[in-house]
């Protein structure tokens, strides 16, 4: 069974990334990522905020928000104890490449085009195979248009890649006008590659306390459908490679997105929730359902439920929208 699959230039020897999450802070976790038939790590990301809180400070200002910048920084916790750090994460990826065969991809999340981006440099000098660029912002200021946003996205993409011999791919969040102007718009900025989606971090309030209460929630399954209808629309008509993260827990969610035209998926929750051996059960689930639908490739399903045949995907998926609803039976 040919499970091989190509993402960012890399023949990967399946399409079950780890995404970047604490289990890459740990060689020994990294190690049984790869035993478990992982074929690529996404290291955790290392924070705009960590890099250089002067470039921080440079930038925020230059954009306009002097003056809510003390208060914007009390804001953020302390960073000293997460993760290993800018200098620490440059040696965490040089001994993750020694330690194991597989590619190593870092991550950098960030949002300005500051002097923080040399450290995407530094990361391929240690070695890394590929980064992933990730983009979390909100804006919420109701004068910023959404085409500064998104110009605000190209630059810092062109910015990144142009300085790299490694390939970039640029992680995001679903909630844009038109994510597949963005995305093209993003492919010529040089990125290689989609991984869609983030997820949103969505704080709780607690009642008694009338306070904000961060929590992450591990993700469940009906995430991926997002993923899976996006994948579907954008695979064909945008040249980069996609990564599907958010959702993906069996099997049967890694074929949906290689159907939908995934290259590879990136698994967080399934693996912290069921332990790093269930890559093992999911890579032999998928070759059981492989063997039994007489599939004998990865590369053969890929984009096989994608629009990309569709002339006209906005009509499609209107139409398809009102099927949806007008299917739906009223009980008695
Ligand atoms: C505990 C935890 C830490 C994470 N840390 C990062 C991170 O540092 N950088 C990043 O890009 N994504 C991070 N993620 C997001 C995951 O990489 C992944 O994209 C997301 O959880 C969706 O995949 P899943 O449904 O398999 O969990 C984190 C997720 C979890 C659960």
């Amino acid at each position: 069974m040919d499970l091989s699959t190509k993402y960012l230039g890399l023949t990967l020897q399946n399409p079950l990334v780890a995404a970047a999450s604490p289990l890459s802070e740990d060689l020994d976790k990294i190690r049984q990522l790869e035993d478990a038939g992982a074929s690529a790590v996404v290291m955790e990301s290392l924070f705009e905020e960590q890099i250089d809180v002067d470039s921080f400070e440079l930038d925020r200002h230059l954009s306009g928000g002097a003056e809510s910048f003390a208060e914007a920084l009390s804001y953020f916790p302390d960073l000293s104890s997460y993760n290993t750090g800018p200098d620490g994460y440059l040696e965490q990826i040089a001994k993750a490449k020694a330690a194991v065969k597989i590619p190593i991809i870092a991550s950098l999340n960030g949002v300005s085009s500051g002097g923080w981006i040399r450290y995407a440099k530094k990361m391929e000098q240690a070695g890394a195979d590929a980064l992933e660029l990730n983009i979390y912002t909100i804006p919420t200021d109701p004068a910023l248009t959404s085409e500064l946003v998104e110009q605000a996205y190209v630059t810092l993409v062109s910015d990144v890649a142009s300085g790299l011999g490694i390939p970039v791919a640029v992680k995001l969040a679903p909630y844009f006008t038109n994510l597949a102007n963005l995305s093209r718009r993003l492919d010529l900025a040089g990125a290689k590659g989609l991984v869609l989606f983030n997820r949103f971090y969505q704080p709780d309030f607690d009642l008694e306390a009338l306070e904000v209460l961060p929590s992450l929630k591990l993700s469940t399954q009906y995430e991926l459908l997002l993923r899976l209808h996006w994948v579907a629309i954008l695979s064909g008509r945008v040249q980069t490679d996609f990564a599907i993260t958010g959702g993906v827990h069996t099997a049967q969610d890694v074929l949906k997105s290689m159907m939908a035209g995934a290259q590879v998926v990136e698994i967080a929750s399934a693996i912290l929730k069921n332990g790093i051996g269930y890559l093992k059960t999911i890579e032999n689930d998928l070759i059981a359902w492989m063997v039994e639908h007489e599939y004998e490739s990865i590369q053969q399903m890929q984009g096989s439920m994608s629009q990309r045949s569709v002339a006209n995907p906005n009509a499609f998926l209107r139409a398809n929208y009102i099927k949806v609803l007008s299917s739906y039976a009223l009980k008695a």
